[in-house]
């Protein structure tokens, strides 16, 4: 089993990649740690709680930063994840409570205590992962990889240059892919294809249990949004591609390439600079994603919702 720790800012994207990654039994999820991101800390630890709880998920959820490391708080992203962060689904009360402890110290206690066999899969802002670095430098030769969905090697989705959970917190950003740590990087350029479409919330809606309703009322708001908000057709589901890889890598191709953080430029602040033909001679520190067999992917996402029958 892979042992992994998700940090995530929920967020449509990232409540499906908790559910596929909540019952797969390739996967050991040792907890779940949110961020600021899509919507402020005390939502998005809200969203995750609520998301568990309707998947009778029995999964420790830690609430980390509530703002970036460095920069003043941007935006959320309510246009395309609502009010709530997560607008479409009706939750039942919430009875699951967070955990006491902050989530910067359940990230370093848990990579201190362990063998080197964790696998940190980030799917928002890079703040909570970049603090824990900074305050136990010593976890970081106990990470054994982050999977993680960022930044993108041709477009942006914020700026013409930078994608969102990077130019949210570039700095921490920046912090991490100086790490050491080798990262899997699923950006835009592949996380862009993943587009659900509403024949696929048919598809997932037919296995009628609590995961494939969550889908779909999840679905039908973020599809829709993404539309209003952008004229797109189709919801890009980004953050579910790292649960993906890591049930199944053949879904992704990756290419190993050094990429750098743009912190210092006004205009590309948050960029990811990959060197796709290696013109430099810097350590190749991530695998970046080039692309999907969406098909596969989409037969993964079901799966995933086939076991909570
Ligand atoms: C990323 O930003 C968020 O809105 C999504 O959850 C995803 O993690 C895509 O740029
Ligand atoms: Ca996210």
């Amino acid at each position: 089993k892979t042992k992994i720790i998700m940090d995530c800012d929920p967020g449509h994207d990232d409540a499906t990649a908790i559910m596929m990654a909540g019952m797969n039994p390739q996967l050991d999820l040792l907890g779940i740690t949110v961020v600021k991101g899509n919507q402020t800390i005390e939502k998005t630890t809200k969203n995750t709680l609520e998301v568990c709880q309707t998947l009778g998920l029995n999964v420790p959820v830690y609430e980390g930063m509530s703002v970036p490391m460095v920069i003043p708080s941007p935006q959320t992203e309510e246009r395309v994840h609502g009010k709530s962060g997560l607008d479409g689904p009706k939750f039942a009360p919430l009875t699951k409570k967070k955990e006491k402890k902050h989530a910067i110290q359940f990230i370093i206690e848990t990579l201190m205590a362990s063998d080197g066999d964790i696998t940190l899969v980030p799917t928002g802002p890079l703040t909570n992962i970049a603090m824990a670095m900074r305050l136990e430098p010593r976890i970081i030769s106990k990470i054994k990889e982050i999977v993680m969905m960022g930044g993108s090697y041709e477009h942006g989705n914020v700026t013409p240059s930078a994608e969102f959970n990077i130019y949210a917190d570039a700095e921490a950003a920046y912090v991490v892919f100086t790490s050491g740590v080798h990262i899997t990087m699923m950006g835009l350029d592949i996380t862009r294809k993943a587009l659900c479409f509403p024949v696929i919330v048919k598809r997932m809606r037919q296995h009628d249990n609590p995961a494939a309703r969550l889908f779909g009322d999840m679905m039908d708001f973020f599809i829709k949004a993404q539309h209003d908000t952008y004229g797109w057709e189709g919801a890009p589901l980004h953050d579910p591609t790292t649960i993906a890889y890591l049930i199944d890598p053949s879904v992704i191709t990756t290419k190993k390439m050094h990429t750098d953080i743009e912190i210092r430029s006004t205009q590309s602040y948050g960029r990811t600079n990959c060197d796709y033909f290696n013109l430099t001679d810097a350590p190749k520190n991530t695998s970046v994603a080039i692309a999907i067999d969406v098909d596969k992917f989409w037969d993964i996402v079901e799966d995933s919702i086939k076991l909570y029958d």
